[in-house]
């Protein structure tokens, strides 16, 4: 598929991949969200933004099937997510590679844990370490790499179980702003070339106005969704995209959207 058909068949239309219904989740007496309706696509990228504390990581969790949550449902395809399933993958904030483990035998676990065989982990591994960038570093350990080559392991070994969900909370919060940049451009050419379902949290509006094909704005304690902004600016994504005047008005939209749900935060806490 050549980047134009990718770009055509980017966004919500058909099936959705993802279907979150309701969903609610406590910790105990904290009651972290409620009602949460959202979809994914099969080939679309959802960005989630969010003052820090309002539920996204859980939320990622939830639609991993790490955590249990408490009402409403998640579906992947047919799937009602109970427990983690197959073809659903996760790229977490710090890199969460095993330190005594090399390049290639981090990337190798994902694989070995969604029960691949050896033939299949021997051809995949090099494939998917190619892919982002790491060729000639199979044998480094973690602590031998910058940040940004970790959070590309980390990434090798999410792609490397070919996911149609990925599942990402904050992956490039940790690295530097000229590797950030680096890394985002390098995901768009990634998800170009094998699109997926994809949840991307971030901090950074930006990052969701530049990746996201819509961003979802939470607010509120317990916190729901707010507003789901769509992002319609030209596919593929690229460079060029910056520098778009609909860039600058949607990134304003999402910027003010999150700042009035902070003033009343501030507010409610005055008071
Ligand atoms: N295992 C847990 N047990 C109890 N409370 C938790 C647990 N994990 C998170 N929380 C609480 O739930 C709320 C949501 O946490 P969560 O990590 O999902 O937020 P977040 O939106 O990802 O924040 P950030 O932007 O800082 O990463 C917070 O108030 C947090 O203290
Ligand atoms: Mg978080």
């Amino acid at each position: 598929m050549n980047q134009q058909q990718t770009a055509a068949k980017a966004g919500h239309d058909g099936e959705p991949r993802i279907r979150v219904r309701g969903l609610g989740k406590h910790y105990g007496a904290l009651e972290v969200f409620k009602n949460i309706d959202f979809d994914v696509g099969k080939r679309e990228i959802v960005a989630i933004v969010g003052p820090s504390g309002c539920g996204k990581t859980t939320l990622l969790r939830c639609i991993d099937g790490l955590l249990p949550h408490d009402t409403g449902e998640i579906l992947v395809g047919d799937t009602r997510v109970t427990e983690p399933i197959a073809g659903v993958a996760m790229v977490f904030q710090h890199f969460g590679l095993f330190p005594w483990k090399t390049v290639s035998e981090n990337v190798a676990y994902g694989l070995r844990m969604a029960g691949a065989p050896k033939a299949e982990i021997a051809r995949k591994v090099p494939e998917f370490i190619k892919l982002v960038g790491l060729a000639g570093f199979e044998n480094a350990f973690p602590y031998q790499m910058s940040g940004g080559m970790q959070q590309r392991c980390g990434l090798a070994r999410a792609l490397a179980v070919e996911p149609n969900v990925l599942l990402m909370d904050e992956p490039f919060a940790a690295v530097d702003a000229q590797t950030r940049e680096i890394l985002q451009f390098e995901l768009l050419r990634i998800w170009q070339e094998r699109p997926t379902a994809m949840v991307f949290v971030t901090h950074s509006i930006e990052e969701a106005v530049l990746l996201g094909h819509r961003v979802i704005v939470l607010k509120g304690r317990p916190s729901s969704i707010h507003e789901t902004i769509v992002i319609d600016l030209p596919e593929p994504r690229t460079r060029e995209t910056l520098q778009h005047p609909r860039f600058a008005v949607l990134r304003e939209r999402v910027w003010s959207t999150l700042m009035a749900e902070a003033r009343e935060a501030e507010f409610v806490l005055e008071r």
